[in-house]
């Protein structure tokens, strides 16, 4: 979603403003733009599209000037146009804006009356002309800010630029993140510490509420009642190193192959493997009180949370509920002492899923997080943080994130399960050792990559796909699906296997790709079964199971992907790769953007 940067330097800026922008690609955009102070002016350019449109502007007409803010937008209100791409400016003030103004409609039928001028149709625009009007009537930065702030509703992170005060930034933020970067005579503000990472390695986190004062000898930040506060320095340990896409062709297809090293290393977190047995960073956390628990997340996380929902009832027998994130708080949730709501986020800053977070904690839920970026907010509001160790994701779509989540929720229902006293000692030895293999059995996935690759253009040319899977498989099948959609932009379902009869077996034809999820297992037979019906009916099958499951009933397939024997515990893991890499190659075969598919934004900060 939206990005910011600023910096206050001691040399012209706009270079290092846009480096930074390219940083926060990866988090979707579709405009872009930079403002700067130059001879007692404030100054901007900005651009429709991709951030080569912005650069062209900039050779074009370079900006100088030691002060400035960009931004990349992902257009909420209003059109992605070059007028309405941030910064907002009047003749007094410049700002970004990441978020949403939720009031913004009464605060500009309010500054119009007053006979202010718009020039775009964002929501941001309203906070230029609050502060402005303030500044214009002599009021200092500090005060107008600290004035405007209370009237905004919604979520904002903002950095203000002011012609009057050339040395100095004023940032803030409520619901969506800020931080405060330190450098040798330079001070920065980014929406993550990605953004700032070859500039500086030393950041603050701002809190809720927060806004900040920022110079280039260092930063003054003010709590949501304008109180002084500290917030602590951290050695972020995010370098430009590890955002290279190394030698594969796209950050999605990296972060793919990465997927055995970082489940590998994300399970050393929670698995004692000296002493066969399962384990938790936090280790007082109270487990045994926990008699209920429910899952909230979106998109790619919330199918893991799926996954794990199997996991939580069958070996801790704890009922579980799951929810996308956007609908839980709408259906007025029942929720009882002893309850614990699991979040789950590579981002850690999903709008939808924070604030199911806060909802139930005001119902008196305990709140575990399951995220990916551990400075985050939910990993900063939660009781228990259970992190996975991915490194970061740069690909729009997710990949590696997923399997670490599974692996932390396997891990966790683990834990559970043996506080609730129903999982003995050989029953856990069992579990880690068939976790343990989770990495090598990636890795062998992974082997299969030229010929998913080669089989590809079978699905390439499909308008509509189906993806089928039964039990812990049939949250991977709407992952393929969603994974499919949101990089080929072909139209894809995933379905429950044996729902299909029920409906959707209707929209079969000898046009439409089947693709079947059935490890061997408890449910392969049954999996194969909704399969044959599908073949009765003309539909193209293409088969993804075992060596086994391929000899039983890879006959009449279009195609057949043959994946390593795995135990049913790793198989959601070990299939999440032939499904990343089916709709990686289809898209790749198609052309589309990869890494940035049209429409998606990376950290979905609005609601
Ligand atoms: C799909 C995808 C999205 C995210 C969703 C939640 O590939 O990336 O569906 O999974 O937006 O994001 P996080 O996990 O950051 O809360």
């Amino acid at each position: 979603m939206c990005g910011i940067i600023g910096i206050i330097g001691k040399d012209d800026v706009a270079e290092r403003l846009v480096e930074g922008l390219r940083r926060l690609e990866y988090r979707g955009y579709d405009s872009a733009g930079v403002a700067t102070i130059h001879d007692g002016a404030i100054e901007r350019r900005r651009a429709e599209g991709k951030l080569a449109n912005l650069v062209k502007e900039l050779d074009r007409d370079p900006l100088p000037g030691t002060t400035g803010i960009a931004h990349t937008r992902w257009a909420t209100h209003g059109a992605p146009t070059t007028n309405n791409a941030h910064p907002h400016a009047t003749k007094e003030v410049a700002l970004v804006h990441n978020g949403i103004i939720e009031n913004f409609k009464a605060l500009r039928e309010e500054l119009t009356a007053r006979g202010r001028v718009f020039d775009s149709e964002t929501d941001t625009e309203v906070v230029a002309h609050l502060v402005s009007e303030l500044v214009e009537q002599g009021i200092s930065p500090k005060d107008a800010v600290a004035q405007v702030l209370p009237r905004l509703h919604g979520a904002f992170a903002l950095a203000i630029l002011f012609r009057s005060s050339p040395d100095m930034l004023i940032g803030a933020r409520l619901g969506s993140p800020l931080v405060v970067g330190y450098g040798d005579g330079e001070t920065y503000l980014g929406s993550d510490a990605l953004a700032l990472a070859p500039l500086t390695q030393r950041i603050a986190y701002l809190e809720e509420g927060d806004w900040v004062i920022v110079t280039a000898g260092g930063a003054e930040i003010f709590d949501r009642d304008n109180n002084p506060v500290e917030r602590p320095i951290t050695i972020s340990g995010v370098t430009g190193e590890l955002i290279s896409k190394g030698n594969h062709r796209h950050y999605m297809l990296k972060e793919i192959y990465e997927q055995p090293v970082v489940v590998a290393q994300t399970l050393r977190s929670y698995l004692r493997r000296m002493e066969d047995q399962v384990s938790l960073p936090v280790p007082d956390f109270d487990l045994g009180a926990i008699r209920r628990v429910t899952i909230v997340a979106c998109g790619t996380s919330y199918y893991a949370g799926m996954v794990a929902k199997y996991w939580f009832e069958q070996f801790a027998r704890v009922p579980v509920d799951i929810d996308v994130a956007s609908e839980f708080r709408y259906r007025a949730p029942v929720m009882e002492d002893g309850g614990l709501m699991i979040v789950i986020s590579q981002s850690g800053e999903t709008a939808d899923t924070l604030a199911a977070l806060r909802h139930a904690r005001s119902e008196g839920q305990k709140i575990a997080a399951v995220v990916n970026v551990p400075t985050s907010t939910m990993a900063r509001e939660a009781d228990l943080l259970l992190p996975t160790h991915a490194g970061p994701e740069i690909g729009v779509a997710s990949t590696k994130a997923f399997t670490c989540q599974l692996a932390v929720l396997a891990a966790f229902a683990a834990n559970l399960a043996r506080a609730k006293g129903r999982l003995d000692g050989k029953a856990e030895k069992e579990l880690v050792r068939h976790l343990a293999e989770a990495p090598a059995a990636l890795n062998a996935a992974l082997a299969y990559d030229e010929s998913i690759e080669a089989m590809a253009h079978l699905v390439a040319g499909a308008r509509d796909v189906l993806y089928l899977g039964r039990g812990p498989d049939y949250p991977l099948a709407l992952e393929g699906a969603l994974k499919l959609k949101e990089i080929s932009y072909i139209h894809a379902e995933g379905y429950a296997a044996g729902e299909m009869k029920h409906g959707p077996i209707a929209l079969i034809d000898d046009k439409v790709p089947v693709i079947v999820l059935a490890p061997s297992g408890p449910l392969f037979e049954k999996t194969v079964s909704n399969m044959q019906e599908v073949q009765a009916r003309g539909g193209k099958v293409v088969l993804i199971s075992d060596y086994d499951g391929v000899q039983a009933a890879g006959e009449g397939c279009i195609a057949t992907i043959t994946m390593p024997k795995v135990h049913p515990l790793i198989a959601p893991m070990v299939y999440a790769v032939p499904v990343q890499l089916l709709a990686y190659h289809v898209a790749v075969a198609k052309g589309t953007d990869v890494d940035q598919p049209r429409n998606l934004a990376k950290s979905v900060t609005v609601e």
